[in-house]
């Protein structure tokens, strides 16, 4: 059998939604084979083998990896469970871990996965998958077009708090802008009541990035972030995009694209929707396993910058001032945030 022909065998962990869309898109591509299903709680474990068809399961991912030996390992578990897993898939031998964001907690604890990974040569990566949608797509297109002349500003802004949400803007003003390397970043935060969910964050958090080519970066996540009117459900009102010397392209996550550019003002359809986004995202699997140099558009190396520059934000409401990237081992500033915050 060709390598291109290859089937990859796959097992996930974490059957609630995100593990229920990646192994639906992964039960519907013929370059991969489900091999086994993992979850702590017996139901949705039982009621996922039913769905998927899938003879092994267990409610231990490390014994479940043991058993099957795949060549693909997917987690989708809350953000609390990220360094157990990595080290798991990388002590079985997996070719590939690809886990849901934010990466990780703490700088620290991405440190320590990352320098797990690259010492293993396992590849990663990171649902950041919004990014297929076809208006995220239009307006990176318009912006690569040099339909707005000079990019001098990306940004990006979601209701939705930083945990949840903040790697996603980042991960895209990165690719609007080129993947230019982030040098410094200055934030702000306010508010403590977010800290107690399970994707603990400030209530409001920003963040202004120096990038390397001498554009602005703009982020703000949370309570207090522009609100999106032209969107109703309340998790898509974000705005992505960037801003040059001839106009402006940017996307609404439920909402569309629209640019201003110096052919005129132009507009079009576009809704974040994981059925559209989901296939490519498991296809572009496949072919990096193929193909080396097709490296995934959602790779883990890019998610750990994009994470790095949420982390320096938060690091910056603590130390004050310009927080240079990369980033080394520091205090885990979740904690270190909610301590200087005022109540
Ligand atoms: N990329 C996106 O668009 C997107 C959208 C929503 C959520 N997410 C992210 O996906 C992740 C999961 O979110 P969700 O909404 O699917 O959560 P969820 O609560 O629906 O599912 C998590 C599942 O993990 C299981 N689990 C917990 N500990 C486990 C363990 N040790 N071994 C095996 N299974 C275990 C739970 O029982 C649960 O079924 C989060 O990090 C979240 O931020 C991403």
């Amino acid at each position: 059998m060709s390598t291109a022909q290859k089937t990859y065998t796959v097992v996930v962990a974490g059957m609630g939604k995100r593990g229920t869309h990646h192994a639906d898109a992964v039960s519907r591509n013929l370059r991969f084979k489900l091999v086994g299903l993992c979850d702590i709680d017996p139901a949705r474990l039982e009621s996922a083998r039913q769905k998927f068809g899938v003879d092994t399961v267990n409610t231990d991912a490390a014994q479940l990896l043991a058993q099957t030996q795949p060549d693909v390992f997917i987690f989708c578990t809350l953000p609390q469970i990220r360094l157990p897993f990595i080290q798991m898939g990388v002590e079985t031998g997996v070719k590939l871990i690809a886990f849901e964001k934010p990466f990780a907690m703490s700088t620290n604890e991405g440190l320590e996965m990352h320098q797990l990974l690259s010492k293993a040569g396992v590849k990663t990566v990171v649902s950041h998958q919004h990014r297929y949608g076809e208006h995220y797509q239009k307006v990176k297109e318009i912006i690569a077009s040099g339909a707005i002349g000079r990019v001098h500003t990306v940004y990006g802004h979601a209701t939705g708090w930083m945990m949840h949400m903040m790697t996603h803007m980042v991960d895209y003003v990165n690719w609007y802008n080129d993947y230019a390397e982030v040098e410094w970043v200055v934030g702000q935060a306010a508010g403590k009541e977010k800290f107690a969910d399970v994707h603990s964050s400030p209530d409001y958090i920003c963040a202004l990035l120096q990038y390397a080519n001498g554009v602005r970066g703009v982020i703000e996540c949370g309570a207090g972030a522009p609100d999106v009117p032209e969107v109703e459900a309340w998790w898509r009102k974000c705005r992505i995009g960037a801003q040059g010397s001839q106009g402006f392209a940017e996307v609404l996550t439920g909402g569309g694209w629209r640019a201003v550019t110096k052919d005129g003002v132009m507009s079009g359809p576009g809704n974040m929707d994981y059925d559209h986004d989901m296939p490519p995202y498991i296809q572009d699997i496949a072919s990096w396993l193929d193909d080396p140099a097709r490296v995934h558009p959602c790779n883990g190396e890019t998610a750990f910058k994009g994470f790095q520059v949420m982390m320096a934000a938060c690091r910056s409401v603590v130390q004050r001032g310009k927080v240079s990237l990369p980033l080394g081992p520091g205090k885990p500033e979740l904690e270190a945030l909610k301590r200087v915050l005022p109540d």
